[in-house]
């Protein structure tokens, strides 16, 4: 049978990690694409460069013409966009640059894949921020949108013009709307990772403090593996649509610290109110602490998804959960750390 051939937008991200290794599995060509970046960017990526069905290349999403040419060229029977500022809290100090990228970038690769000769079927890395302020205490397909952040009003967008050009030129376009996941690749500076990082550290000699924002957020946490696998689901479909995919569980920022702690063995007692919270240890010194900094102009207070129109037409669910989320993270930190 003939090889699939695939684009990865972002593969040098979280989610681009698991999914390339998803289709190495699957048996597909694959053509990640990186930017141009002052230290090297495929660190996570690094042990597929020598598999012979995996190609990088350079492009970038404000770069219209290095999309179009790529596409042009490769001729891929799909194309996953992941790339994007990803980043919530540094939408707001570079919103314009995030625009360009996360709304912008995809009208440039749906046009790209108008304007092209083959049928490409197109996956849009679509988000629960887009929900945003809502009323509903599980969000689903047809709740409303009310985004709070330039990275989600962005993302909004290119869902929508995802959807425009699936109606107006017949394109096998589907947007996912995937809640937080998270995985021992997961970004530095993300709150999970930051958690899991620090205190793991602090349990173990090598960091005194956790300064975090605001403890009360709820999110819902999976796991990226399981993420990608639902993504790629999605393009396999009869036809194109739009789904969720999150766990159905939610836990605050202050849950998830004292989640972690529990598998470290770290005993917290916490003190306080408001910018005045903490944490101390068994030996009474404060090891975490609120700063204003890392709070947001706007915050999305609860999240919390409906995976059910995933579960009938995709036969999706998620296999792992926080508390094994938890743990995998914790597990990577001590290797690194060299701790057995
Ligand atoms: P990530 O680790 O931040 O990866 C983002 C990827 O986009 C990286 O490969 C990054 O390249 C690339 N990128 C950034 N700007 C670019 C540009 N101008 N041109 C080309 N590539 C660019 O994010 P992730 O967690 O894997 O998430 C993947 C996608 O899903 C993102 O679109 C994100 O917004 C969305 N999403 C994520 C979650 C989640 O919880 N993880 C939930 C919902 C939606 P560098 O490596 O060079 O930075
Ligand atoms: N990053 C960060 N750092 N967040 C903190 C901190 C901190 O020190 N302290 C508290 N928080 C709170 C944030 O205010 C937010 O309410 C919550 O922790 C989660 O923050 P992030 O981990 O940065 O993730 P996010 O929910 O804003 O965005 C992630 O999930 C979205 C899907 O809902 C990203 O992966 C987005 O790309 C994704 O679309």
């Amino acid at each position: 049978m003939k090889k699939k051939i695939a684009i990865i937008f972002g593969v040098t991200g979280q989610d681009g990690y698991y999914l390339t290794k998803l289709l190495i599995k699957k048996n597909y060509i694959i053509h990640g694409i990186k930017r141009r970046s002052s230290s090297v960017p495929t660190k996570r990526i690094d042990k597929f460069l020598n598999q012979k069905n995996f190609h990088v290349h350079y492009g970038d999403l404000t770069d219209t013409a290095s999309i179009h040419n790529l596409i042009k060229i490769i001729k891929p029977d799909e194309i996953y966009n992941l790339a994007a500022q990803s980043h919530v809290g540094v939408s707001f100090y570079t919103p314009l640059y995030t625009a360009n990228v996360n709304a912008i970038g995809v009208l440039a690769i749906l046009d790209a894949i108008r304007n092209s000769e083959k049928d490409i079927r197109f996956y849009q890395a679509g988000t629960s921020e887009m929900f945003g302020k809502t009323k509903d205490k599980l969000q689903n397909e047809k709740t409303k949108f009310n985004p709070q952040s330039p990275y989600g009003t962005a993302k909004l967008f290119a869902h929508h013009i995802t959807q425009n050009y699936r109606d107006a030129y017949n394109i096998f376009a589907c947007n996912g709307i995937l809640f937080n996941h998270e995985s021992p690749l997961r970004g530095e500076n993300f709150v999970t990772k930051k958690i899991i990082s620090t205190l793991t550290k602090i349990k173990y000699g090598f960091e005194k403090k956790l300064t975090l924002g605001n403890l009360y957020s709820k999110r819902d946490w999976g796991h990226a593996e399981d993420y990608v696998d639902a993504i790629h689901k999605i393009l396999q479909q009869r036809k194109p649509d739009d789904y969720v995919i999150a766990t159905g569980k939610q836990y605050s920022i202050k849950q998830f610290v004292n989640l972690t702690a529990s598998s470290l063995n770290l005993k917290l007692r916490w003190i306080g109110k408001g910018l005045n919270e903490k944490a101390l240890s068994s030996s009474k010194k404060i090891i975490i602490d609120v700063n204003k900094k890392y709070f947001r102009p706007l915050e999305v207070d609860h999240l919390k998804g409906s995976y059910s129109k995933a579960k009938k037409i995709l036969r999706w669910k998620p296999k792992k959960n926080v508390k094994e989320l938890i743990d995998q993270m914790i597990a990577e930190e001590k290797k690194q750390l060299n701790i057995l």
